[in-house]
């Protein structure tokens, strides 16, 4: 067995339980490795055999999972597409086979949306505007001009763009807020740290108010760089993330995050049973989005108790 091969459930061959063979885009962020974990759980509870494939932040990675699928034979592919473009070769190819593929978490820009069967994640551009709206809100009696600075996830990913769209789309007739900085950190820590520690490097008084970063890891390596040059994370600087890990919860608690937009990653149970449902034969939703909130300080030690990633 290859190492990056795993069955969720021996195959028994009496039964001969369906196959899903799933292509995970990485391993970025504690949303992430939840996202896994729920799908590696669900798979095992509803009997599901699961072959996962991590890709490690490649689309061409991606792509060779999808043919190692395909080879072996699997009853459906799922596929968590680290970008949203070039999509429609593979899926034809899986098409071909006459294998079903479901998109899990970001979503794919492909011609001919019959290449596959549904969608499951988040509305991103939703969480965008989510928190466009807290900071609208936060910043009403803030007087002159607004700088807000912007940590992108992945360039090309959908929740960069779809979380930048809607983010900006509630400043779109104020005149009195800009986008001072704006910048790709790829969802890590580390590369959030490092992009803010550049974002810092102007004079004091071009100094972002606001922080928009796209997820909670971003969020958590810009505090550090914020308080590397002796400023005050959430109160010197407004900061909002989404993703809503409990160690988030526990930093907005604290007051260094101001508010964190929840991103559901426990897709694993949709997943198995679309997975079920397209080998009954039934047809599904396009799109299937799961609910989601947004934390503030106050609902921030409350809830994070509850948070299962
Ligand atoms: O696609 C979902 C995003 O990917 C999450 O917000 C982020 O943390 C992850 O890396």
């Amino acid at each position: 067995v290859e190492e990056w091969m795993e069955s969720a459930v021996a195959r028994d061959t009496s039964t001969k339980p369906i196959v899903l063979g799933f292509s995970q885009l990485g391993r970025e962020s504690a949303w992430r490795l939840a996202n896994s974990t729920s799908i590696r759980n669900a798979a095992a509870e509803s009997g599901i055999s699961l072959v996962i494939k991590n890709a490690e932040q490649s689309q061409t990675k991606q792509f060779e999972a999808v043919r190692s699928f395909i080879r072996q034979k699997v009853d459906v592919i799922a596929i968590a597409p680290v970008v949203e473009s070039g999509w429609d070769g593979i899926l034809q190819e899986a098409r071909d086979a006459g294998i079903p593929v479901i998109i899990v978490d970001r979503s794919v820009d492909v011609k001919d949306t019959s290449l596959f069967v549904t969608t499951i994640g988040s509305d991103f551009y939703e969480e965008g505007v989510k928190a466009g709206k807290y900071i609208q809100d936060r910043m009403r009696n803030h007087p002159g001009l607004i700088r807000i600075a912007e940590l992108q996830g992945t360039s090309g990913s959908t929740p960069s763009i779809q979380r930048g769209e809607g983010f900006r789309s509630i400043f779109e007739t104020r005149a009195d807020i800009i986008f001072s900085q704006s910048a790709p950190a790829d969802f890590t820590e580390d590369n959030g740290k490092q992009v803010m520690k550049e974002f810092l490097q102007v004079p004091e008084d071009e100094r972002p108010q606001v922080l928009f970063a796209h997820n909670d890891e971003m969020a958590f390596g810009a505090i550090q760089a914020i308080e590397e040059v002796g400023l005050k994370p959430g109160e010197d600087i407004i900061i909002v993330s989404v993703d809503g890990s409990r160690k988030a919860l526990e930093i907005l608690a604290s007051g260094k995050i101001n508010a964190v937009v929840e991103c559901n990653p426990l897709l694993g149970p949709q997943l198995m049973q679309a997975t079920k449902e397209i080998i009954a034969g039934r047809t599904l939703p396009k799109r299937m989005v799961p609910p989601e909130d947004i934390f503030t300080k106050e609902s921030a030690g409350r809830e994070m108790y509850n948070r299962r990633f």
